[in-house]
């Protein structure tokens, strides 16, 4: 990455962990009386995420991945999701949770649901972080949303910027500096 640039705090940690919390009940409260929810994580952006949100739920969980990648290390979207890496479970007749981190077009989320839908899962329902609305392309929407943001580049709780940044804890705003 040649451009320098800075980076603005958006969502702190803090509301970050009270988010989840809320979601964690609701996603309780759908899924109550499961035997058993595979929450699948969308590599690698989610991976932050879902850890968090699986120390959170109180329902038996079997965690899986799947790996997916659409903007490589592009600031735009390829419009082309190509699966890197395969669930390692099978999901036929079980509740599904797909984590996402953020959903921007849309293009991800819609190629996922598709591959596993076509598994004949039990039920199939999506969480993602982050949604930004106004940069949709697909007609798509996630089951629960943590927070609707603005379209602005972020980065951290996951989120890179050219692969970097995931590892910050807060949610951040890029802001290119010259
Ligand atoms: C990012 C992000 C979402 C997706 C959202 O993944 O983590 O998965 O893009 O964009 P979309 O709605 O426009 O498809 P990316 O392809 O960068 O892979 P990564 O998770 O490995 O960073
Ligand atoms: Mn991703
Ligand atoms: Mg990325």
């Amino acid at each position: 990455m040649g451009q320098d640039y800075e980076i603005d705090q958006m969502i702190s940690a803090k509301a970050i962990a009270a988010r989840i919390e809320a979601l964690a009940r609701e996603i309780e409260l759908r899924f109550a009386g499961t035997d058993k929810l595979v929450v699948v994580g969308l590599l690698r952006g989610s991976f932050v995420f879902i850890a968090d949100l699986v120390r959170e739920l109180d329902l038996p969980v079997e965690v899986d991945f799947l790996e997916a990648s659409s903007y490589g290390d592009a600031m735009e979207s390829s419009r082309e999701v190509r699966i890197l890496k395969d669930l390692r479970g099978e999901i036929g007749g079980r509740d599904v949770l797909v984590v996402e981190d953020i959903v921007d077009t849309g293009f991800t989320l819609h190629h996922v649901l598709g591959l596993l839908g076509s598994r004949a899962p039990k039920r199939l329902e999506t969480i993602a972080l982050l949604d930004k609305p106004s940069r949709r392309e697909v007609d798509i929407k996630a089951t629960w949303t943590g927070f609707e943001i603005p379209d602005a580049f972020v980065v951290g709780y996951g989120i890179d910027y050219g692969q970097r940044n995931r590892n910050l804890p807060f949610i951040g705003q890029v802001r290119l500096t010259q």
